[in-house]
């Protein structure tokens, strides 16, 4: 297959130096970005600046984005994509992971995802969004990075563990074990520096960055050192107070979700159970309401715990309280997935995306093999 970048027409000189790949090709050849204005004022020479630094991160499809994933990654990737050149991974081969059994859904959820990410506030004239399975130079990355990388560190990730449990797995299969590898791949194909992630992430970009230094001191410097970015709100717990959200639990609001569906979730999940009746004192440490006005409704928080404990305030006024701000989330979210399904949108979307990762790919993996001494022709002539 070919991918294609759909439109070359518009004069992207002024910023070539800041929005060009390493081979010099311009990245965003749909519009000029606003930095540009900004440059022009300071009367800076475009030269003067420093590239942006990258991130990377992304999303298994395996199903549709909710607010854990919103408050985890997304919105911290929609905050930071003025300041970083941001890849954002559709990770296709890490669902098969899991899902190599029935991969007849990916083609929807890669979709939704890439929908969720859009709807979410990420600028497709900013960002690049990309399908992992397009970019081979990912699977041979991480070829080269599993040949030092220990079965030992991979089985006791964390991560790996946890999941293995959730799933039932007893003898993991090697692409499952080793998908911390893969996950690394991802991230330094393109040598990004920043990966905003949720807590369970964490030991897979530690893990990445073992392999960065082993890397760079086996071959020389390729790779920058990755850091996570955790966010400050702590993992969402489901709204039945499950630890997990999950779709067969229904316990979790999907960033897609239609209000009156909100609402009713919003409704019936459980809160202090001491709060039997209207003037129960309240407890709002243990509520699971308190920790998602923390997250989506902060300004109302600090008058929101006396009057939970004095019983001032009761639990349904409480939750219409937070329907309105997940409202006002949600709602412009509806508005821009609206536009992004508009037909053929997100196709040339995505296909841009995955023709400038690719060719990052390329240009990262010539570095690497004549880094590692296998750039044989180059070699030879
Ligand atoms: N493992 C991540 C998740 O389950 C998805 C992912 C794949 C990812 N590759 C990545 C995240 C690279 C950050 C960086 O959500
Ligand atoms: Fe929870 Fe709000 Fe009820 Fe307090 S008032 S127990 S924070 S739902």
């Amino acid at each position: 297959m070919t991918l294609r970048s759909s439109r070359t027409d518009i004069n992207i000189r002024p910023y070539r130096e800041l929005h060009t790949d390493i081979k010099g090709e311009a990245i965003f050849p749909r519009t000029i970005p606003p930095i540009h204005h900004k440059i022009a004022k300071l009367n800076l020479q475009v030269t003067d600046l420093a590239p942006k630094k990258r991130i990377l991160t992304g999303d298994r499809p395996t199903g549709p984005l909710h607010l854990g994933h919103y408050v985890g990654s997304v919105a911290n990737r929609v905050r930071l994509q003025h300041e970083y050149d941001t890849f954002i991974i559709i990770a296709d081969v890490q669902a098969l992971t899991t899902n190599f059994d029935r991969p007849e859904r990916l083609a929807e959820d890669v979709r939704n995802v890439a929908l969720d990410n859009l709807a979410a506030g990420l600028d497709p004239n900013l960002v690049t969004i990309f399908i992992q399975s397009y970019i081979p130079e990912i699977a041979e990355l991480t070829i080269y990075f599993s040949m030092f990388v220990s079965v030992n560190a991979l089985r006791h990730n964390p991560t790996i563990k946890t999941e293995a449990k959730a799933y039932g797995y007893s003898d993991l299969t090697y692409g499952f074990l080793g998908y911390p590898v893969s996950q690394a791949a991802d991230i330094t194909f393109c040598r990004a520096h920043l990966v905003p992630v949720g807590a369970d992430q964490v030991p897979h970009v530690e893990q990445t960055r073992k392999i960065v230094r082993r890397f760079n001191e086996l071959y020389g410097e390729v790779f920058p050192e990755p850091e996570a970015l955790v966010s400050p709100v702590g993992r969402l717990v489901g709204l039945d107070g499950d630890a997990k959200m999950s779709k067969s639990l229904g316990n979790c609001i999907y960033l897609a979700e239609p209000p009156e569906s909100v609402a009713q979730k919003v409704r019936v999940a459980v809160t202090d159970p001491a709060r039997i009746r209207r003037y129960d004192l309240g407890h709002p440490e243990v509520c699971i309401i308190h920790d998602y006005q923390k997250a989506f409704n902060p300004g109302f928080v600090e008058e929101l715990e006396p009057a939970c404990r004095s019983a001032e305030i009761g639990c349904v006024d409480c939750k219409k309280r937070l329907i309105a701000a997940l409202e006002e989330l949600l709602a412009p979210m509806r508005e821009r997935r609206a536009q992004y399904e508009k037909p053929g949108v997100l196709d040339e979307i995505l296909r841009d995306g995955t023709a400038r990762a690719k060719r990052e790919a390329e240009a990262t993996l010539a570095l690497v093999r004549q880094a590692m001494k296998i750039d044989y022709w180059e070699r030879w002539g």
